[in-house]
């Protein structure tokens, strides 16, 4: 069964003049046990639909499921029991600033009814498990970003959630702070069994800890399956302009004009497998010449999708049957346009950028 359950889930936000469909008929299930990723650029509506799970935020329309439970409508004691089993922790960490990180952390057991004789002991337990047990006197302020989520993440489970949900948890943390983040999250997951719904516009940060994921765009969920599925494999234009955007196009602009004559083909191919044998084999055999451009691989979780960029040129009348080899023997291929490539580049910086000022 699973542990979440979206039905048909619609969020419409009626503002003076305008009204803002933020999610548009969502469904989409959770399983125990897993970590469970959301992906989208900004807008998308992301946040307002992880947050209808614990009914931070009422869907319109819809059904919410807890354990096979209907919750989309409980108030009062019901809502309380539902809050405590489900975490949730920000970007923004909202740590209370004018207390002890300890306090911090029994305000939470305090809100969720946990025995007061057993918040000492509570409150080590947690710390230790985030790795801050000297932190316990000391205030937010003086943590780093790092150190103030893992605090969070420890009065996330103060009331021993089942499921905790993250929204952009690792957004405002640098490379090195989100592995150590994302460490302890998988730790959470696996040693605790927590289902963990995480959201994010970080694709590395995606193919990193999510078994499944759903694509969302303008309140719509476009795409969802298998993280590396979905990554090594995007059909929906926003997933693959995500894609895009993460893996890059590397080949400079600059170089692009100035090109010998070819076809510029991107070759995909799963797994770590090299692909020189396969070049040469088709090089050899219709006497075309192969250059590799740019050539990069990508983990996604424990599998690995590697792309090659390759300028093939000359051969005499045989190009096109050189490249449909090569077509038959990866897993994905698509020839670029010198233009577009140049364009798609530019594209691409843009986004980067809009999506990396985000708050
Ligand atoms: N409380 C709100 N009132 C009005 N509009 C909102 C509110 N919250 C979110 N929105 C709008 O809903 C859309 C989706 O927002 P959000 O869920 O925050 O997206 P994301 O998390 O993917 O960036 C945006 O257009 C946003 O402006
Ligand atoms: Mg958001």
């Amino acid at each position: 069964m699973s542990v979440i359950e979206l039905r048909d889930v619609s969020v419409t936000f009626h503002e003076r003049k305008r009204t803002v469909e933020a999610v548009k008929h969502v469904s989409l299930t959770v399983d125990k046990g897993e970590i469970f990723g959301i992906v989208g650029f900004s807008g998308a509506g992301k946040s307002t639909l992880v947050r209808t799970i614990n009914l931070l935020e009422r869907p319109t329309g819809g059904t919410v499921l807890i354990d096979g439970k209907d919750v989309t409508n409980v108030s009062g004691a019901e809502l309380r029991d539902l809050r405590k089993r489900i975490g949730f922790i920000f970007q923004g960490f909202n740590l209370i600033t004018n207390v002890t990180v300890g306090k911090n952390i029994e305000f939470a057991l305090k809100a969720g009814g946990y025995p007061k004789e057993q918040w000492a002991e509570r409150v080590r337990e947690l710390l230790a498990l985030v790795g801050l047990e000297n932190k316990i006197d000391s205030y937010p302020s003086s943590l780093s970003g790092g150190q103030k989520q893992r605090v969070s993440i420890a009065r996330a489970l103060a009331n021993k959630p089942e499921i905790l949900l993250c929204d952009e948890a690792t957004s405002a943390l640098d490379l090195e702070t989100t592995e150590g983040i994302l460490e302890l999250l998988r730790h959470i997951n696996k040693e605790l069994g927590i289902t963990i719904v995480f959201i994010t516009h970080q694709l590395d940060v995606a193919k990193q800890i999510f078994d499944r994921v759903a694509v969302m765009e303008n309140g719509i969920v476009v795409e969802q399956g298998d993280t590396f599925d979905v990554f090594s494999a995007p059909k929906h234009p926003t997933t693959k302009a995500l894609v895009e955007r993460y893996l890059g196009i590397a080949v400079p602009p600059q170089l692009v004009p100035s090109l010998p004559e070819g076809t510029i083909v991107e070759l995909r191919y799963k797994g770590e497998s090299a692909l020189e044998p396969l070049i040469s084999a088709v090089a050899q055999r219709y006497g075309v010449s192969i250059d590799v451009l740019h050539a990069n691989v990508e983990y996604f979780g424990a599998q690995a999708i590697g792309i090659l960029i390759v300028l093939v040129s000359g051969g005499d009348g045989t190009l096109g049957r050189a490249l449909e080899e090569l077509k038959a023997n990866v897993f994905g291929y698509r020839e670029l346009d010198r233009a577009a490539l140049a364009a798609a580049r530019e594209n691409a910086g843009v986004a980067g950028e809009s999506a990396d000022k985000e708050a």
